[in-house]
């Protein structure tokens, strides 16, 4: 059967906002986050701690998270590296996430290292964060499909998830992160995890819903017995001036799918898509998110 209960781990004000094309104020940030916080959402990742020139987008970090004070503490940051992690402890954050890949090309252009060269950036960095009291939750992107390099094998995917949970991870965060992942591939990579020992009450499921299967996709994994589920606000993210790039699953989409389902959540859907409608005032383009678009009342 199905899990009775999800958690939705928001990542709208990271990963959606930081392939906006807009810049977004910083107080816009800290009100998206705190009304998020309000919905229900019971984690909602806050910003990156990465290099300002690879993430413009972000570059407010530290006035974001002074901004939220004692609140923002609980919310996880990404890290990707040991001065990430010097800047996040310096205000107080208590949760990271390091983001590796299950490829050597996007390693490359995501990380400016190779596919063994980024363990040795995050293994003193999750070593320090964890004897800090720091938890780490850690991505792999890249986990079923690549612009580069095309189909990612599942044993390739599970090695770089294995290596990530020897580290020191407590969550591993599974990333379809261009869309292409399809039902049937879901289910062979959690089973593949599953088969190598990693439990799945550790795993979160990350997808894009660029080739529109997301929902699809998370049914898989919750029948294969996934219970977190990364999720971004109105379907924050993607370029619009690019081709098929697109947002990572709405959580609008998300929340109404787990409340047909009869699976428990926490969001108050009404005080989300409010809050999505404002950002979308915000950023000057509507949410592609089909719930969002089905129940704005503005
Ligand atoms: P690098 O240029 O190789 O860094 O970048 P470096 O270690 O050689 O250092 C160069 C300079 O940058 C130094 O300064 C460092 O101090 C500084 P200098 O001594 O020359 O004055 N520096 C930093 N400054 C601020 N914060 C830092 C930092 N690190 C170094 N953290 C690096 C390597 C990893 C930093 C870079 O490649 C980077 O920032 N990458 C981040 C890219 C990114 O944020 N991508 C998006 C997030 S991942 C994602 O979205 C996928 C996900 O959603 C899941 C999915 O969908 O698949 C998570
Ligand atoms: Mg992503």
């Amino acid at each position: 059967g199905l899990p009775e209960r999800v958690t939705i781990y928001e990542v709208g004000a990271r990963d959606g906002l930081q392939n906006e094309a807009a810049l977004v104020p910083t107080e816009v940030k800290a009100e998206l986050v705190t009304r998020l916080l309000d919905a229900g959402l019971p984690v909602v990742e806050a910003t990156s701690f990465v290099h300002p020139k690879w993430v413009p987008q972000l570059a407010d970090a530290a006035e974001l998270m002074t901004l939220l004070g004692e609140r923002g503490r609980d919310l996880p940051v990404l890290v990707p590296n040991e001065r990430g992690l010097d800047r996040a402890l310096e205000l107080g954050c208590r949760h990271i996430a390091i983001f590796g890949s299950a490829t050597e090309t996007f390693a490359a252009k995501n990380l400016n290292s190779t596919l063994d060269g980024q363990f040795a950036m995050f293994e003193p960095t999750v070593r320090r964060a964890r004897d800090a009291g720091v938890d780490v939750r850690a991505y792999v992107s890249m986990c079923f499909g690549d612009p580069w390099e095309g189909a990612v094998p599942v044993s390739q995917v599970v090695e770089v998830g294995r290596r990530l949970f020897d580290l020191g991870a407590s969550q591993l965060s599974i990333g379809d992160t261009i869309g292409v992942g399809t039902a049937g591939h879901v289910s062979a990579l959690v089973s593949a995890f599953v088969d190598a020992g990693l439990g799945i009450e550790a795993l979160a499921m990350h997808f894009h819903d660029t080739y529109g299967q997301a929902l699809a996709n998370t049914l898989a994994a919750l029948q294969a017995g996934v219970t977190t589920f990364d999720a971004s606000a109105g379907g924050l993210g993607g370029c619009p001036y690019a081709k098929s790039a697109t947002g990572n699953l709405a959580t609008e989409d998300l929340v109404w799918f787990l409340t047909g389902l009869g699976i428990e959540h926490g969001v108050d859907l009404d005080a989300l898509v409010a809050t999505s409608s404002w950002l979308a005032g915000h950023l000057g383009r509507p949410s592609p998110s089909a719930v969002v678009r089905a129940l704005a009342t503005a």
